[in-house]
Formats: C-alpha cells, structure tokens, sequence
C-alpha cells in the first residue's frame, strides 16, 4: 500500500497526545505561525527509524471559523501533525477542569478539589462529561485517519478514555496507552468519582505503559482492588481478555544536549554566566510554575541553609527557572504570588546593595540558554513533591560532563529510581533534610561528585527517549501474538 511518504515497509505510528508538538498563533484570517516545540516525545520519536509518525492533537488555540480551521490543518499537515479542534467551552471543563483540577492533583497525591469533596458534585460531572467527549472528538480525528496496520499510541491523563472510543470504532486497531504521570496507590484513586469508568477505558488498550513498576503496580492494584479484575504477571486479566501492563522508563535524546555544548552561541552564553555569577557557586531549579514541583518548599530549604551558613550568604545564587503554566487554573495563580511572595521576603533578608541569593525567573529559556545554564550550574534542585519521571535532573546530567555538578532530587521523582545511585535523594517535605542536602552538595569533594556523576551521565545517555519509544512501540505490535498463538495450538 502507498503510504503518506511514498515508502511502503514504513508502519505509521498515530501518536495521540492533549497538545500537538506544535503551537499555532493566529496572524490572520488564513494565516498561522507555529511554533515547534522539541520536547522529549518529539525527538524521541523522529529518532525512530522503523516508524512513521503522525500526531494527532490539540493546537492550543480556539479556531472557531471554518476558515482557520481548513488553512490551519493544511499548515500543520506539511509538520505530520492533525488537530484535533477544540471549542472554549470544551477547553473550560475538559482540560482547566477535569484534566488539570482532578486528575494531575490526584496523581500527584494532592487529593481532589475541596468543592468535590463537599459533594457539589454538578461541576465534577459537568466536567467528567467534558472529558468523555474531548475524548470522543480525540477518537474521531484518529478513525478517520486510521488505515489499517496503523499502530495507535496513546499519551497521559488526558486521554484515558481514548482506548476505549477506539476499540468502539475498531477492535482490531492496536492500541496502546502510555501515561507520564504518576498512577498513584489505589487508595488514592479510589476517591475518584469515575474510578472505575476510568480504569475499564484504559483497559480497553492492549499496552498500557507507566515510567515505573511502582506505577505499573499500583494501577494493577487499583483494577484488582477496585474492579475486581484479576491481575498477572503480565498485566490485568478480563474474561479471558489480557491487557498487557508494564514499566518503560523514558529517558531524554542526550546526544542533542551534548552537542549543543559544542555550539558558539551556547560558549558565549557560558562565558557571560561565568563572569556574571563569578566567585559564587550556582545552584539550579528549572521547572513548570507548578505546585507538585515543590518549588516554595525549595526556596525555603534555601532560606533554612543561608540561615543556619551565614558563609555562604554571599557565595552561592539560586536561579529559578519558573515556567508559567495553566495561568487559567485559579490553583496556579495562587502558588505564583506565593512563590513571588516567599521570594521576596528572602532577597529582602539576605540581600545586598550588589547581590541577591535568589534569581527567580517566571519565563522559559531557549534551548541553548537552558544548556548553557545546565553546564554552569554547581548544584541542581529537583524537589517536586510528586513527579512522573522528571527529566530536567536527565539534561542537566547531560550537560555537565566537564563539571560534575551535584544532583539534588526528591525521592518522589520517578528518576529517583535511576539516578537515585549518583543524586543525593531527599524528602522535599522536609526542609531541614533538604538544607543540609544543599549543604553536603556545596561541599562535597571532587573525587566523590566525579563518581556520582559518572553514574548517572552512563544512566542518562544509555537510556535515551529514542529506546524508549522503540521499546514500547515494539512491544505494542508483539500483544496479541501469545494469545493467537494459544488459540492456534
Ligand atoms: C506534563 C504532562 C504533559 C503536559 C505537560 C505540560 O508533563 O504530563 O502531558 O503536556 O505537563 O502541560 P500543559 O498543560 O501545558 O500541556
């Protein structure tokens, strides 16, 4: 059969995910500009080779005229992408609302709303049904795109009831599901109103993928304690029907950050940080302006250290990198003037006429600027509170192979289970353990953070997102294989 790109062994990978890689920004009635974004999943995914992606998803934006909406999909057809379009309405309650006020704090253990809590329970079902049919609209772009030998590849919270619209349309598609957060224990997710509605969609898959084994256990847990399904060694059992559940760890493309260290404009950067931050050490935060990342708990393990150090008072900057997200989520705004708040207050107190100790940032820096603020940095601070995987401790190995920096992470980062050999692991809640990290991480002797280091870059570079893509991807094509054979015997 002639496929898109005129090569026929190439099988087409339908990747489905909330956003597109790519975001578009209206310039006129019938003209867009977009902007390429080269996450993890996008470069992991052009790394392989076998595959033919095409991703289906969200534009980011309210095309509401059909106009847009025809010049746009021609647009983003020349970047392999197809969107999916959303209205405002949708938007509200699908992604602000159920996506992002229920289920991300209830993977992250931060429990369900309070409204829910108290049963005001007309704007939790509003919203669940938002995401069924954002799911359902998810589900229609990908059948009237889907040829047959198409493998279809799911992604994260957004998308659970995905599997299940498909399999509707098609039994036979292969579908697989792979989630980015944390799945947390099933006495947590039992408090979710649609618990079981939501763990039979996933299962319609037939590989359902987690960062860790914890997560892949607990969701087998949830559908053994919860639906009462039985669990195997291989996944969840349904009359007869296996869905296959297991952990593939992502990893990040770390050729890219290496090489960009090698680039003149990422040198100069470099050169300007190192003159800038002279005679002090730098300490690193780079994360979504987000409240499982931890990041007042951080700032106030600072305080705690240049407190209980007045040495280094005037020897060692924090930079914050703090990426706005969500703004529409009333939650997000409030951390934000709390962080600026606690910020602040520590300037004020440890500051000088000439410094400051905390650099706070509410923007993201370009690619290269971020590599040249990886390799510059002393000691980075990953403290999310709950983290799927966290990839930011994965780049900044990456870019510190001249410096052998120390990584400080939570231990509620899904790379605490692979850099938790080379990191110092600490518990984010507790601020006291946290400051004498930051502590032990400014003084640590060279030969020590040499080996810890080296651990970790070996991790980092022989675990890249390109492997994990394939991992998954050919694991989804092998489900099904056992079955037939048992049936074929
Ligand atoms: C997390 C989620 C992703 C999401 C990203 C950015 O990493 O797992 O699915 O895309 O955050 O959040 P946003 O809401 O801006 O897409």
């Amino acid at each position: 059969r002639e496929r898109f790109d005129g090569r026929p062994n190439r099988q087409r990978l339908l990747v489905v995910a909330n956003r597109l890689p790519v975001s578009a920004v209206r310039r006129g009635e019938d003209s867009w500009s977009l902007d390429i974004s080269a996450g993890g999943l996008v470069s992991a995914l052009l790394g392989v080779k076998e595959f033919e992606a095409r991703w289906i998803g969200w534009a980011g934006v309210n095309v509401p005229d059909e106009i847009g909406q025809k010049t746009l999909t021609k647009e983003l057809a020349e970047k392999r992408c197809i969107p999916v379009f959303l209205d405002e309405e949708v938007v509200h309650q699908y992604y602000n609302g159920y996506c992002n006020n229920i289920l991300w704090p209830l993977f992250h253990y931060l429990g369900l709303p309070q409204e829910d809590r108290l049963a005001t329970t007309r704007s939790f079902q509003s919203q669940f049904a938002a995401y069924k049919k954002a799911n359902q609209m998810f589900a229609d772009v990908v059948n009237k795109h889907y040829e047959d030998g198409d493998v279809v590849w799911c992604h994260d919270y957004h998308l659970m009831f995905l599997p299940k619209c498909l399999k509707e349309y098609n039994s036979k598609m292969k579908v697989g599901w792979f989630l980015h957060t944390p799945f947390p224990s099933s006495e947590i997710h039992r408090t979710l109103p649609s618990r079981t509605e939501l763990l039979r969609a996933v299962l319609a898959a037939d590989l359902v993928g987690f960062h860790t084994y914890d997560y892949a256990r607990h969701f087998v847990s949830a559908c053994t304690r919860i639906v009462g399904l039985e669990g195997t060694p291989e996944g969840v059992e349904d009359q007869g029907k296996l869905t296959r559940v297991a952990a593939f760890p992502i990893g990040i493309d770390s050729d890219r950050f290496i090489r960009a260290l090698e680039v003149p404009e990422v040198q100069k950067h470099v050169k300007e940080l190192k003159e800038r931050f002279a005679g002090r050490k730098v300490m690193l935060g780079v994360d979504r302006l987000d409240m499982i990342k931890g990041i007042p708990q951080k700032i106030l393990a600072f305080e705690k250290f240049l407190e209980e150090n007045p040495y280094w008072c005037d020897k060692v900057v924090l930079l914050q990198i703090a990426v706005p997200t969500r703004t529409d989520v009333p939650e997000y705004q409030k951390l934000t003037s709390q962080v600026h708040e606690i910020v602040g207050r520590i300037n004020g107190r440890f500051g000088t006429l000439t410094a400051v100790p905390i650099h706070h940032l509410d923007r993201s820096l370009d690619f290269y600027a971020l590599c040249a603020l990886y390799s510059v940095t002393d000691v980075a601070l990953v403290t999310s509170l709950r983290d799927g995987m966290n990839l930011v401790s994965y780049e900044f190995v990456a870019c510190q192979d001249s410096k052998r920096g120390v990584l400080i992470l939570s231990e509620f980062a899904g790379a605490a289970q692979s850099l938790g050999a080379g990191a110092i692991l600490v518990n984010p809640w507790n601020i006291t353990e946290v400051a004498a990290a930051i502590g032990q991480a400014l003084n640590m002797p060279a030969e020590e953070r040499e080996k810890r280091h080296r651990h970790n870059f070996e991790h980092v570079t022989n675990h890249t997102a390109q492997q994990w893509a394939e991992i998954f991807v050919s694991e989804l094509n092998d489900t099904g294989i056992e079955a037939e054979k048992r049936i074929s015997q």
